[in-house]
């Protein structure tokens, strides 16, 4: 029984990430909202046989009714990256849509978990945290970055070159951001013991790193990723959806490192020092964020610890970036 909305849900992501929740049958109400074209996505994916009754919202009018009485908002809304344009520089466009729509969330949904897709995720979930305090109604356990297609793309490019490992089980902690050099995949904590050489680390790593780049490069200037992300938005959306109603699901996340999150000053000890947000691995209940799960620091290596560093140096950048912009 969980109402969602989807903000820019006629976009790449935005259409199949619709019809993926459209599939999650405790779905009930499905609200898709967007700029263009969405009532034609709305009507096709509304035959689909499950219960979720499914309704468009087009434009700004009807934004505010788009986000009224939801439980769940994911905002896939933005321009995507072209070949040569890093996710940063998809910044100004993107951080003005994410003011606006976290903006509607907060006046008409005040309680609802909100999962943010548009990049650069690293900026804009501190934009949005800027949004809710300034609306007096900012919850850290309910505030999440999507950075699920990081450990997504880790669990399918470890399967490359180790076919004997299962992509659907494997779990590799991804910590810091979402974007280039702030990703740090923590291999030597993968559910399976991986015992790669330091080359295959540091070439892994990279590849994890800068994964996205591979699609933008093939789709050669139509964009970046769109499926793959779908996927991973709608499985953390699945999570959260589960653990709102009593499981205890663990998830990645690039969340809050707010005094009242249980786990925090471990992550800030593992290298997150001062920063104000970090991507964790983090256990979700009812009420958002239980706890960040722990990270064993006797385990992790020189390398890591290494990346870590030059992960954290980028992202306060990043992190006072989104805030200025609030601001
Ligand atoms: N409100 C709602 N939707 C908007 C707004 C807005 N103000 N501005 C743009 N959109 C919609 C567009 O109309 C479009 O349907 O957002 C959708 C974006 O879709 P695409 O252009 O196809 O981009 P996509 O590849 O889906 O990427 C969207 O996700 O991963 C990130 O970097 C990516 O930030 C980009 C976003």
């Amino acid at each position: 029984m969980v109402s969602v909305a989807i903000l820019g849900a006629a976009g790449g992501i935005g259409q199949p990430l619709s019809l993926l929740m459209k599939l999650n049958t405790s779905v009930t109400k499905l609200n898709l909202y967007d700029i263009v074209n969405v009532p034609g996505v709305a009507a096709d994916i509304s035959h689909v046989a499950t219960n979720a009754q499914v309704k468009s919202y087009l434009g700004p009018k009807e934004l505010d009714e788009a986000v009224s009485g939801i439980d769940l908002a994911i905002i896939p809304a933005g321009v995507p990256r072209k070949p040569g344009m890093t996710r940063d520089d998809l910044f100004k466009i993107n951080a003005g849509i994410v003011k606006t729509l976290v903006e509607a969330i907060a006046s008409n949904s005040p309680r609802a978990m909100i999962a943010i897709i548009s990049n650069p995720v690293n900026s804009t979930v501190p934009i949005a945290a800027e949004v809710l305090k300034a609306k007096g109604v900012f919850n850290p356990k309910r505030l999440f970055g999507v950075t699920t297609l990081d450990v997504v793309r880790a669990s399918r490019f470890v399967r490359d070159i180790r076919s004997d490992i299962d992509a659907t089980t494997l779990r590799v902690p991804v910590v810091g951001g979402h974007s280039g050099n702030t990703i740090v995949p923590l291999l030597s904590m993968a559910s399976t013991p991986l015992e790669f050489d330091i080359k295959t680390i540091e070439e892994l790593t990279q590849r994890i790193q800068f994964g996205g780049d591979e699609v933008v490069k093939a789709k050669d200037g139509a964009g970046s990723a769109t499926l793959s992300m779908a996927y991973a938005g709608a499985r953390f959306a699945d999570s959260l959806i589960r653990a709102m109603s009593g499981e205890t699901v663990v998830e990645p996340t690039f969340i809050a490192l707010a005094a009242d999150v249980e786990g925090a000053n471990q992550i800030r000890e593992l290298g997150a020092g001062e920063l104000d947000f970090f991507a964790v691995p983090v256990e979700l209940g009812k009420e958002g964020v239980r706890r960040i799960v722990p990270l064993p620091a006797e385990s992790i290596t020189e390398f890591e610890r290494k990346a870590i560093a030059v992960a954290s140096d980028a992202l306060a950048v990043n992190i006072s970036t989104g805030v200025s912009f609030a601001k």
